[in-house]
């Protein structure tokens, strides 16, 4: 497990940046965290470090959103869903091949989700502007990738 700390929204995507650097296609990161800790920043700085240029907001209307940069981002939310029959909807094994999938309360859908994955679970620390991160390999794909992943987080991480 990987500890990591921010004290800002900029702070936050340069993170979700960082782990995009070692992204690769067919990966999945599941958010985990109450509503405003931050898990949309994070995505939005990790599509802006692949290239993507256009906004990235929650889907809310749609289940994904799917932004083109070096590498395919598929974005969704799951919050709002209530029936086990939408995650079906979303054609999940489709979006997984696509290119690298972040899902947002991702952690409601789990056995629907690869077990390969990385979690990041996002909590409020003591001032307005303090997040504090979890970060989780699950699977061979990303833990073979655990020291990159250190070593370019080394500048949010905390002891454990
Ligand atoms: N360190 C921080 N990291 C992320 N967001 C932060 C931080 N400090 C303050 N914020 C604010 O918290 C909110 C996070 O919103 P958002 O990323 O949409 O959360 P979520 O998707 O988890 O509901 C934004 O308004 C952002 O400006
Ligand atoms: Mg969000």
């Amino acid at each position: 497990m990987l500890a990591c700390r921010t004290a800002g929204v900029d702070e936050t995507r340069a993170l979700g940046g960082a782990v995009a650097t070692i992204a690769d296609a067919g990966d999945v990161v599941v958010l985990v965290g109450d509503l405003g800790a931050g898990k949309t920043a994070f995505v939005q700085g990790f599509a802006a470090s692949l290239g993507v240029t256009a906004p990235v907001t929650s889907p809310t209307f749609t289940l994904a959103n799917r932004y083109e940069g070096r590498l395919i981002v598929n974005h969704l939310d799951v919050y709002r869903f209530d029936c086990p029959e939408e995650v079906s909807d979303l054609a999940l094994p489709e979006l997984l091949d696509d290119g690298v999938t972040l899902v947002e309360w991702g952690d409601t859908i789990a056995s629907a989700l690869p077990a390969e994955h990385l979690s990041v679970r996002i909590r409020f620390g003591d001032g307005d502007d303090d997040r504090s991160f979890e970060l989780r390999t699950h699977g061979e794909a990303w833990r073979s990738r655990a020291d990159r992943l250190r070593a370019v987080l080394g500048r949010w991480t905390v002891p454990c």
